[in-house]
């Protein structure tokens, strides 16, 4: 069992209970370019799951470290009572907008997701105000870009892989990186139990910092291995173009760095 109190930061977006569909394609993705096998937790179960995990990241959580919750809306009562019980205080409850939710017709499009800043002490909680920007830095209108960064909406837009494989969802490294710069130093371990394609840990990596992680998906944890050992933010990938089996041929798309 791992030792208590050893985390800096525990960042995670864990299953939503939706039943979600790992292989959906939609828009521009292709879904036979989406990993298979997404482990989902059924609802009637998600308030215990939630119990457990939330349960062990806060035994492991530095009393001087933050821990960062993603949610949707469905099932965010049940990780609002865990966070309670487990007598973890609430920093913000952050409102993370993205471009292009699913369109509907009867109600409105659902664009944001939830982001539970928490921790166990907030009097020995780190946080580094000016690590993006300093106080005197402004816009063209002098607005200040500090303030602007700190404001509790984050607009982020989801990044779109074209054409590679993929896990079904997936944070945009920026979000990560907004995070890990507000409240880590290099050096300092962070936690994703649930790792998918492996965001977290990779963008640590490239940021200095240690990380630990945990993935049922087998496919999806080598994955995230893989990315991990090229050192890259994301690594070459081969895709066949061309429709008929005459004309096919196959071609490499670069690999990414971060930023
Ligand atoms: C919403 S995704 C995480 C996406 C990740 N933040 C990213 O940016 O790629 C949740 C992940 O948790 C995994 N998972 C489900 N149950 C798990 C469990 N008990 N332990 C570890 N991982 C689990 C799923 O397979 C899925 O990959």
């Amino acid at each position: 069992m791992a030792e208590a109190n050893t985390v800096d930061l525990v960042l995670t977006d864990p299953p939503f209970a939706i039943d979600f569909e790992a292989q959906r394609s939609n828009y521009n993705r292709k879904g036979s370019r989406v990993l298979s096998g997404y482990a989902e937790i059924h609802r009637e179960a998600y308030l215990e799951f939630s119990r457990s995990w939330i349960r062990e990241a806060a035994r492991l959580l530095k009393p001087s470290g933050s821990m960062f919750i993603f949610s949707g809306y469905n099932n965010l009562k049940d990780i609002l009572i865990a966070i309670d019980e487990q007598g973890l205080e609430t920093v913000n409850h952050i409102i993370w907008r993205y471009q292009f939710g699913v369109a509907t017709r009867r109600k409105f499009v659902t664009s944001h997701y939830h982001v539970l800043y928490v921790c166990k002490d907030d009097k020995q909680r780190r946080f580094y105000r000016s690590a993006r920007f300093d106080k005197n830095e402004t816009k063209a209108n002098g607005g200040s870009l500090r303030y602007e960064d700190m404001e509790d909406v984050w607009s982020i837009p989801r990044e779109y892989w074209t054409g590679r494989i993929k896990t079904p969802t997936k944070l945009p490294g920026e979000i990560i990186r907004k995070i890990l710069a507000y409240t880590t130093q290099p050096g300092d371990l962070v936690l994703d139990p649930f790792l998918g394609s492996g965001q977290t840990a990779v963008v640590s990596k490239l940021e200095g910092r240690r990380f630990a992680g945990f993935e049922v998906v087998e496919k999806y944890f080598n994955f995230a291995k893989q990315r991990l050992e090229s050192g890259r933010y994301l690594i070459d990938a081969k895709v066949e173009v061309g429709s008929s089996r005459d004309s096919k041929e196959v071609r490499t798309i670069p690999g990414l760095e971060l930023g």
